[in-house]
């Protein structure tokens, strides 16, 4: 193989330029030349390649975001609009391609190996919810940039005596919301995975007002139902005996940025350079790159794509006993 492309797609999180760089200079140490897609699937199917060089991923390791640029583009959902991006890859002497990606990327990712293009792919979410790898890149930055903002959040929640709904991300699936429950020692954490009902989070604060605590913390997922803003309204509209003023936080896109953690740069690096590899030889073509326990491996991306990974039973029971 003589010519290799890299693609950043969807959601940005913490550790892509990680990957960047040791898919630049793996395939780099192995005589391949390297382009990288600017804009996701967008500038696949608009052609918009740039050179990757060793000097040009220089100093990116620690970066947040993507160098590359991202997108999500709808016209990559067509037929037509993949048939173009074949036609830009091909036109540029591309041979195989690393689409970096969470679920919606990487299930378009299959869709255009299925037409014929070799290609591997490698897991980024900060949801955690990508099938077939224990973690997937970004997760741990994020779950550290919560931790963080949970303990600045919980010192003036105790100070006031205050209760506090802090709304993580998570469209569909309440991995964050759940594992900062865990590792913040919050008394509650709503997932869309676990119903309960606006009176049993009300009950959670009177139960933590009467026993003596000085705060109240809940996790809210974003896609948690009824919502943040529903809860917000029945805690402050109802006459409720909870006796804590109630203040929300929404965490938002500070989740998505920073600066990598040690461990979301070792991960995307070693997945970047498993990628490259695997591409080399051919293991890895129509295949994502995962983590199962310690080691890199490799998953049809006809699994990994076939149904998004539900929130492990160990997590949820412990979320059951110690959030409270
Ligand atoms: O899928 C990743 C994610 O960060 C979700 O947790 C969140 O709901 C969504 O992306 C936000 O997307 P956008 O940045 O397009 O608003």
């Amino acid at each position: 193989m003589k010519r290799i492309a890299v693609v950043t797609s969807g959601g940005d999180v913490p550790g892509l330029n990680a990957c960047i760089r040791a898919v630049t200079r793996t395939a780099l140490h192995y005589g391949c030349e390297v382009l990288g897609v600017q804009r996701g699937y967008e500038g696949l199917i608009d052609g918009e390649f740039v050179e990757l060089t060793s000097r040009g991923v220089a100093g990116i390791l620690r970066k947040g975001g993507t160098i590359l640029g991202t997108a999500r583009s709808e016209r990559f959902m067509t037929v037509e609009g993949r048939e173009q991006a074949l036609r830009q890859l091909r036109a540029a002497g591309v041979e195989a391609l690393v689409v970096i990606g969470g679920n919606g990327s990487l299930a378009g990712a299959y869709k255009l190996y299925q037409m014929g293009f070799p290609l591997v792919g490698v897991p980024k979410t900060i949801d955690n919810d990508q099938y077939g790898t224990d973690v997937a890149i970004g997760v741990d930055t994020a779950l550290n940039t919560i931790a963080d903002a949970v303990g600045r959040i919980k010192d003036t929640a105790t100070s006031h005596h205050r209760a506090f709904l802090i709304e993580v991300m998570g469209r569909e699936c309440g991995y964050l919301a759940l594992a900062s429950g865990i590792i913040c020692g919050a008394e509650m954490a709503l997932i869309p995975e676990r119903p309960a009902t606006l009176e049993q989070v009300a009950q959670t604060i009177v139960e933590s007002y009467r026993i003596g605590k000085a705060h109240c913390i809940i996790m809210v997922a974003e896609g948690w139902k009824p919502g943040r803003r529903v809860l917000m309204e029945y805690l402050c509209n109802e006459k409720l005996d909870h006796k804590f003023d109630v203040r929300e936080v929404v965490l938002g896109h500070i989740q998505r940025g920073g600066t990598p953690s040690a461990f979301d740069r070792l991960l995307a690096t070693r997945m970047g350079v498993r990628a490259v590899e695997s591409l080399l030889d051919g293991s890895g073509i129509g295949k994502m790159v995962a983590l199962r326990g310690a080691q890199t491996t490799l998953v049809d991306l006809a699994e990994a794509t076939s149904r998004t990974k539900p929130l492990p039973e160990e997590l949820l029971r412990t979320a059951e006993m110690l959030c409270r």
